[in-house]
């Protein structure tokens, strides 16, 4: 297939990229960098062994959008393009709602002029707020969402379906990500967040480099077996390689599709400091701190529904992970701009 790719530079966007020339399908990547850069992009080529077709534009820009389509026969678009972080949305709400919310407008208008009707859609485990049951099954009702961000992830998701159910023709798959974090093993590719990481990986290899003096763990007297955390960490190559499985839905016809895409398995705070120290050989130094504001016990998913209908399943554990996410850092200690 033909894929349009909106937010085509970043940490997930980049990864899934590598997994769709894998497979075959070709791809257009539209960014307009605000939180990435075109380096990403240059890498993927080095991976793939040929340029990635690159538009620098806003997914807002109804101009840009429809000049797009106008150009190119797409199949199918997979929107990664949104602003992500949890904290900063708490505090430039406007900028998140509007951003995220008419990125998605512009696009799916977009998208129905030029006839183009096959989405997927980056959703989050965040919509199941603090779920009602564990492991998290697609069933599972979705939960009071505490911060804009979210929000936006499960208006976008009612949108999307309103709009699937309006017109058959439209297939929507709404793909809940749980915790991606690692790096493709060539260490080429990897996430390369701005500023002071807010998620807990790039936290930890950030330290383990020593651009950070030490890990804070937000609370340890959780409900838990060790009191910190728990979370499904899926490594990113996984999770992009969910994407391409997600196109065979769109092949049949699925209408609306929802899948997680998790392994399955909860780790602890403490869990995968072990095992990044253990795999990598290096020390991370932590102490612990109070809980953060908004954060939940447990959250894991169950993922058989994706496996039996994708045939997708995670590979790689938590080692990989830790492996992987250290080979990015250790070999790009300033990311991108290193
Ligand atoms: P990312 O920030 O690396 O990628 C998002 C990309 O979208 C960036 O390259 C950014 O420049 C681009 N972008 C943002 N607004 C845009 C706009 N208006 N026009 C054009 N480009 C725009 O983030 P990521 O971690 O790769 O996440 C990708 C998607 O997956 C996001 O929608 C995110 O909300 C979602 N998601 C991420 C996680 C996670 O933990 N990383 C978990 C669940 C869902
Ligand atoms: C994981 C665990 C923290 C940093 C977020 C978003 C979610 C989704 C994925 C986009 C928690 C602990 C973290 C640190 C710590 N993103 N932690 N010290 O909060 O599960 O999910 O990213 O959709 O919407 O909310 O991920 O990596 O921030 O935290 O102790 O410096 O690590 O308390 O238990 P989270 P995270």
């Amino acid at each position: 297939m033909n894929i349009a790719v909106l937010g085509g530079a970043g940490y997930i966007a980049s990864h899934t990229i590598v997994e769709l020339d894998k497979a075959g399908h070709s791809v257009v990547a539209v960014d307009n960098l605000v939180n990435s850069c075109e380096e990403s992009l240059r890498r993927v080529s080095k991976i793939i062994g040929k340029e990635v077709p690159f538009v620098r534009a806003d997914v807002r820009d109804a101009v840009a959008m429809e000049s797009l389509f106008k150009q190119n026969k797409f199949d199918a678009c997979i929107h990664f393009a949104g602003l992500k972080a949890v904290g900063e949305s708490v505090e430039k709400p406007l900028e998140y709602y509007e951003n995220n919310m008419n990125a998605t407008f512009v696009l799916l208008n977009a998208m129905r002029n030029n006839g183009v009707k096959n989405i997927i859609f980056s959703s989050s485990a965040t919509v199941y707020g603090n779920p009602a049951e564990i492991p998290i099954t697609e069933n599972c009702p979705k939960g009071a969402i505490t911060n804009p961000y979210g929000q936006t992830k499960s208006m976008l998701e009612q949108v999307l379906m309103d709009l699937q159910k309006s017109d058959p023709e439209w297939n929507v798959v709404l793909l809940r990500y749980f915790n991606p974090i690692g790096a493709h093993p060539s260490g080429l590719i990897g996430e390369d967040p701005n500023g002071i990481p807010n998620n807990l990986m790039p936290y930890i290899s950030q330290t383990a480099v020593g651009i950070r003096k030490e890990l804070g763990v937000f609370g340890n007297d959780y409900d838990t077996p060790d009191g910190t955390g728990v979370r499904d960490y899926i490594h990113v190559c996984d999770l992009a390689a969910g994407h391409v499985s997600a196109l065979k839905a769109i092949e049949r016809n699925c209408g609306l599709a929802i899948y997680n895409l998790g392994t399955g398995h909860g780790y602890s705070v403490l869990d995968v400091v072990n095992a990044f120290e253990r795999v990598n050989g290096v020390k991370v130094p932590y102490s612990i701190k109070p809980r953060r504001a908004g954060d939940i016990a447990t959250c894991y998913c169950n993922p058989e529904k994706a496996y039996k209908e994708l045939g997708w399943k995670a590979q790689f554990g938590i080692e990989e992970m830790c492996r992987d996410a250290w080979n990015w850092q250790k070999n790009n200690p300033k990311g991108y701009r290193g």
